[in-house]
């Protein structure tokens, strides 16, 4: 049986950065109140006009240069995004335009701050039946785009960002695999974080009474999330380590969906981890959804953090809800 390796990786985040202060002149809120309860200092946004198949692209052309491989030698393309350029079709479309890769597979998912866990299984699974040889997958989201920057949409607007990242998939018969991926979800809870509108089972989808509801704008229970995602990200990573016969000692490092610092924080603190295997850029980028993890695969990278040989666990939990995780060796 063949397995999975990760080739190749990047990501790319949009030039504009903005800070806790930049968000002060749009909204009542602190730097203070931010940094406190979400650890973040700054996140980047688009430009006009820029969206996530750019980033998309961007990311997958620094993946593409990484695994060593010709932009033609890419077979299938999947984008884990709940910001796709269009409200249909998926993003994964313009990326293979722009990559100039016309008649191969593509298609989105959209799973949220699990999409790239999601997306890295399904890739598995293509990879392990010998299907296909070298899948890109992008996690790309442009969520500024979507924020309500008035004081109402504060608890929501500060804390997410813009960004990709992206990898290639290759079959592989040496020491790198993907082991398992662990993939969980509580429909129950669609509204606890969600946008509605457009909704396709309102008629007309969007109406300026809708607008005017603010409908259109991303809401959270945001106690009950926090709620959730202590339970479940301890949970599927314990889950993953057993499917493994791992413990934690056998773990280089564990990247987790960059949510919110404080949940990184509890989560390493329900797995008595030290927040040294427990990684965190959410300073630096804010929650980027399904980009989150790829990004912080890169940067954890890039800082010696893990290496080739190296065991880690990748984990996810947001919106659906939805949670999971995949334990590798890189
Ligand atoms: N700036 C300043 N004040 C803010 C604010 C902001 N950006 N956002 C909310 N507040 C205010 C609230 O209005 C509230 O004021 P009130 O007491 O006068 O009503 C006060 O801060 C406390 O709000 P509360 O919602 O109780 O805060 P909290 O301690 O629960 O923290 C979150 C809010 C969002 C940081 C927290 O619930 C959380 O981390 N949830 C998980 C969110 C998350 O990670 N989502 C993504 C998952 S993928």
């Amino acid at each position: 049986m063949l397995s999975t390796k990760i080739a190749g990786i990047g990501y790319y985040v949009p030039e504009k950065v903005i800070t806790n202060f930049d968000l002060m002149e749009m909204m009542d809120t602190s730097n203070e109140w931010i940094i406190e309860r979400t650890g973040i200092e700054e996140r980047h946004y688009v430009s006009e006009g820029e969206g996530t198949s750019d980033l998309g692209a961007a990311a997958a052309r620094k993946a593409i240069e990484m695994a060593g491989i010709a932009t033609e030698e890419i077979d299938f393309i999947i984008c884990a995004t709940i910001s796709s350029d269009y409200f249909f079709p998926g993003s994964a479309f313009q990326i293979q335009d722009k990559l100039g890769l016309n008649g191969i597979g593509a298609f989105d998912i959209r799973v949220a701050c699990s999409g790239f866990i999601y997306g890295l299984s399904i890739a598995d699974q293509f990879i392990k039946t010998g299907q296909y040889k070298n899948i890109l997958l992008v996690g790309g989201e442009v969520q500024s785009n979507a924020m309500n920057f008035s004081t109402e949409g504060r608890d929501m607007s500060v804390l997410f960002g813009d960004g990709a990242g992206a990898v290639i998939l290759q079959p592989c018969a040496g020491e790198s695999k993907i082991f398992s991926s662990h993939l969980h979800a509580d429909g129950k809870y669609s509204q606890a974080l969600w946008a509605e509108v457009p909704a396709c089972n309102l008629k007309p989808h969007i109406s300026h009474e809708l607008l005017d509801q603010g409908r259109q704008y991303p809401h959270m229970n945001g106690r009950e999330v926090f709620r959730h995602a202590i339970v479940r990200f301890p949970q599927v990573i314990n889950e993953a380590l057993d499917a493994n016969n791992l413990t934690k000692a056998d773990i280089s490092l564990i990247i987790p969906h960059q949510a919110n610092l404080r949940i990184t924080q509890a989560v390493a603190k329900r797995l008595d981890l030290t927040m040294d295997v427990v990684y965190s850029n959410i300073h630096k980028y804010g929650n980027t959804t399904a980009a989150s993890i790829p990004i912080a695969m890169c940067e954890a990278l890039a800082e010696g953090k893990f290496k080739r040989g190296d065991n880690l666990i990748l984990a996810s939990f947001g919106a659906g809800f939805s949670w999971g995780a995949i334990a590798l060796r890189y």
